[in-house]
């Protein structure tokens, strides 16, 4: 489903021009579309129907309460990687007990905050990890329940800074090191042994890597259950990619058949990590441009969106669509899409054709995925407003900052 469309000349969602929004809203600023979201995880449960399965939002996507909350209210439960995390969750009516707290560096504090919210689930990375986390239990007098994530060493075919399942990668225990470590985490009375992790990296749009690490970790539990340790769920991570450019993006169903194939006749609830796949393509960055300037070597239109808003581009060199909000007729020319910040990395987009004026509102597409949770306050730039369209309904669910809020907590010497 495409949640944005040309309609009547003009770019919407669920009917809505997005030219309205940026009147109301102002600009830059994030726009969701409900129906695409929802639309999204119900991929996932069409496609998980017939299986025991969990779907977790990985909230580091997007993690906007009203977005944690839809989801809350659709049945997903969600993977944290922080105490912040599971506040918003909790902030947001998620159900501690479907959270899987993931993460290679969890703080002690923040093991005990998640006992206490009673969370499904830690993920341990490490041999350290599990000493820390037994004593941070045996102190609150209960039992951590646990996986540890397995590191399958498949190589995930994405962009190495978002590739994580190699045995060069600092995330996960090795596979191969998995049934000693069950077996300590066994004998620990801090510990409940509940399940296996593994994710091998993001943006997969060839489900094969994830088809054989999950055939490693389905051999790792029938180790296991030999040795006398029975894990109660498999949890296959995220990963699934969507289409930026001109990828092939695979349905979710597609995505997942030839995992399911591999898991098929199991026991075990299957759990999954979904974050992009479920907001990326339900979002866009809208911005305006401010100024255009022509130049004998490039032409640059300056917009009042950055890198600071969206850093994808600058940090991965990411591709986002740029388009007109309301198209106009004319030549096109070849723009690099800049902000205003004082770097030359920081452009949205470069060498796309575009007929522009300036004051033109341009929509960054698919950008509902580690765009707003990614953003930061550099050049002193308050965080975008964010909206949600439902159906004729707009929402503001994050206001702008105010700029007085972003030096707030900062003192002078006496
Ligand atoms: N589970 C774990 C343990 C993860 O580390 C991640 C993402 C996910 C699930 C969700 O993966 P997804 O379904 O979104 O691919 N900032 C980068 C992406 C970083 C992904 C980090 N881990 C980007 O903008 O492309």
């Amino acid at each position: 489903m495409t949640a944005f469309t040309l309609r009547d000349g003009s770019l919407t969602t669920e009917g809505v021009a997005l030219a309205d929004i940026a009147e109301r809203f102002g600009t830059p600023c994030y726009v969701y579309s409900r129906a695409a979201l929802a639309a999204a995880f119900d991929a996932y449960r069409t496609a998980l129907a017939g299986h025991d399965a969990l779907v977790c939002f990985a909230v580091k996507a997007n993690s906007n309460l009203a977005v944690l909350n839809l989801f809350a209210r659709l049945g997903a439960g969600f993977d944290i990687v922080s105490g912040g995390e599971l506040a918003r969750v909790l902030a947001a009516g998620g159900d501690a007990g479907k959270v899987i707290f993931s993460g290679v560096g969890k703080r002690r504090d923040e093991m005990a905050q998640a006992l206490a919210a009673g969370v499904r689930c830690f993920n341990v990375e490490s041999a350290s990890e599990m000493a820390a986390l037994n004593e941070v239990a045996l102190a609150h007098g209960t039992r951590a329940p646990m996986a540890f994530r397995v590191n399958p060493d498949v190589d995930a075919k994405t962009h190495p800074y978002i590739s994580t399942g190699l045995k060069s990668a600092k995330f996960g225990v090795d596979i191969d090191d998995a049934p000693a470590l069950y077996r300590r985490a066994a004998e620990l009375p801090g510990l409940r042994v509940r399940g296996i992790g593994c994710h091998i990296g993001s943006q997969l749009l060839d489900p094969a890597p994830a088809a054989e690490a999950a055939a490693k970790v389905v051999a790792l539990a029938d180790r296991l259950a030999a040795d006398g340790i029975a894990v109660e769920h498999l949890d296959l991570g995220g990963g699934k990619g969507i289409r930026y450019r001109d990828e092939v993006e695979p349905t979710t169903a597609e995505y997942l058949a030839p995992i399911l194939e591999v898991v098929a006749g199991r026991r075990e609830q299957l759990l999954f990590e979904p974050g992009r796949s479920l907001v990326g393509n339900a979002g866009v960055l809208l911005t305006r441009v401010e100024f255009l300037k022509h130049g004998a070597e490039k032409n640059f239109a300056v917009v009042d969106a950055a890198m600071n808003d969206l850093k994808r581009p600058a940090l991965y060199d990411a591709w986002h669509d740029i388009v007109a909000v309301t198209p106009r007729r004319g030549d096109a020319r070849i723009y690099d899409i800049v902000g205003p910040v004082c770097e030359s990395g920081d452009f949205l987009g470069q060498e796309r054709a575009l007929a522009l004026a300036e004051g033109d509102l341009l929509a960054v597409m698919s950008a509902g995925a580690y765009g707003m949770a990614m953003s930061s306050n550099y050049n002193t730039r308050p965080r975008v407003a964010e909206v949600m369209v439902d159906g004729t309904a707009l929402h503001l669910i994050r206001a702008r900052e105010e700029v007085s809020q972003l030096f707030a907590l900062e003192r002078m010497l006496p």
